[in-house]
């Protein structure tokens, strides 16, 4: 029994700056993502200034500026019906607060878009991936002040504008929920662990769901037929016992992250905000207009990420990496060499709380297994785990999508290997296509298939039948 509809959307995702490179080309300015370097303390202590003789792995990424077009076709090879990209905001606007955009950098989207749409993949936008322009920090010190709302709707206007012909699905933020954990890349602010950080945190989140919502309003104005989503890192917690402490804790600790998709697909703050602000002390600053925004720039649909689960104890240290909360070891999940378990179950789990939840479409938009790839004596890359994971990972999707589910598309993350987000690493990769690059910047960029490259045409060319 198929589950997949004609029409389901597979494909690839990216970030700009995670591919990109060309930091400093066509009159793009600096992001927050060019001043981190290598390594999984790269935001231990964050230094807004570009440092000599350190290495910055989005100043080149994989090249993808000038491969573009090669790389867009070798992906086309597989079939991929969709592509998602984000638009670097520093190159349309370099320093975020400039009168008028960067005509350069608007003329590159331009030709991504319609080499993507040559190849017949709907373009899938993230208007910002964790690539705040960093004049937005220094300057106004991020998120945390409100005039990037108006900043990101002019750069929205824009871009609405530009490619309203081009790009029918949108997503405002990349995992927005990020704003607690990951909170540099996320709400570009920087804050200490003290009393204050919860204040930053939802305050930060208060003006980036404004913004969200008046790019969705905005949108209608400018092509009522664009697809506008939020989009959050939503790997599932488990609670770690059946204690009722660990259970409610964990309970807590996902509406942590479901408040950002009960204001952008509700409309409104959760009745369960109320108490969270009242004890921690947390006083938002919050415009006349802000709430009748919420209210009217409902998103249509849900883009998350899903990568593992994690597992909840009451009372522990919540940290989170790019994949979601560093949680406690689960006994029964292998897990990959970074440390995140892989719970295939899981994506199912996911779709069906979140269906539940919400009742709108859900969207796939990252999903996959960062591993070391080595060649062997034929010069081929045997991904087996990789191809393992995807299969799994499909299977369950089906089963949701059997459950009841609506699920426009899935994405599988980094098609192609690229720089990681939470590690700056080249070596942790993703792709189907391999990037003769390593962490340190060496390597000729060269890019070979790997076995996995075929079996995901396969699932596409069979709409997920052949597994
Ligand atoms: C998501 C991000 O959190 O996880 C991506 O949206 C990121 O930008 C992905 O690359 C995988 O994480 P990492 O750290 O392995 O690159």
């Amino acid at each position: 029994m198929n589950s997949f509809q004609p029409n389901f959307l597979w494909g690839g995702a990216i970030a700009a700056n995670q591919a990109e490179g060309a930091f400093r080309e066509d009159g793009k300015g600096l992001s927050i993502a060019d001043i981190l370097p290598v390594g999984k303390n790269r935001f231990d202590h964050i230094n807004l200034e570009i440092q000599e003789h350190v290495f910055y792995p989005s100043h080149e990424a994989i090249d993808f500026y000038h491969t573009y077009k090669e790389d867009i076709k070798l992906m086309a090879g597989m079939g991929l019906k969709c592509f998602r990209t984000s638009i670097a905001w520093s190159r349309i606007f370099p320093n975020g607060d400039d009168e008028s955009p960067n005509e350069a950098g608007l003329r590159f989207y331009d030709d991504l878009l319609d080499t993507l749409l040559f190849y017949g993949m709907e373009p899938i936008i993230t208007i910002s991936h964790f690539e705040t322009p960093l004049n937005l920090v220094k300057t106004y010190g991020g998120w945390k002040n409100r005039k990037l709302i108006d900043f990101y709707e002019k750069y929205c206007e824009v871009i609405f504008k530009r490619y309203k012909d081009k790009v029918k699905y949108w997503m405002t933020f990349n995992e927005i929920n990020h704003a607690h954990t990951l909170t540099f890349l996320a709400a570009a602010i920087l804050v200490k662990e003290d009393e204050h950080k919860l204040t930053d945190v939802y305050q930060a989140s208060h003006n980036m769901l404004v913004a969200s919502a008046k790019a969705v309003i905005l949108s209608r104005t400018i092509n009522p037929e664009f697809k506008m989503g939020c989009m959050l890192s939503l790997s599932p917690i488990y609670p770690a016992s059946t204690k009722p402490n660990d259970i409610f804790s964990s309970y807590e600790l996902r509406r942590r992250s479901l408040f950002y998709s009960d204001v952008q697909l509700r409309g409104y703050y959760p009745s369960y905000f109320d108490r969270i602000q009242k004890e921690n002390d947390i006083k938002l600053e919050i415009g006349e207009n802000d709430l009748e925004m919420l209210r009217n720039g409902t998103c249509d649909y849900l883009g998350f990420s899903y990568y593992r689960s994690s597992l909840h104890e009451e009372g522990m240290k919540i940290l989170g990496n790019t994949g979601g909360i560093m949680g406690k070891k689960n006994p029964f999940l292998k897990e990959t060499k970074w440390g995140w378990p892989i719970d295939p179950i899981g994506l199912r789990y996911v779709c069906n709380e979140l269906y539940d939840r919400y009742q709108k479409p859900l969207f796939i938009v990252e999903n996959g297994l960062g591993a070391r790839d080595t060649f062997d004596d034929r010069g081929e890359i045997t991904d087996q785990e990789r191809m393992q994971y995807l299969k799994d990972h499909v299977i369950t999707m089906s089963e949701a999508i059997r459950d009841g589910v609506e699920i426009l598309g899935y994405t599988w993350w980094g098609p192609i290997d690229i720089v990681s987000a939470g590690t700056g690493e080249m070596e942790k990769r993703y792709g189907f296509i391999y990037v003769d690059k390593q962490n340190d910047g060496s390597g000729d960029r060269k890019r070979v298939i790997k076995k996995s490259y075929n079996y995901y045409k396969q699932i596409i060319e069979s709409n997920g039948k052949r597994l």
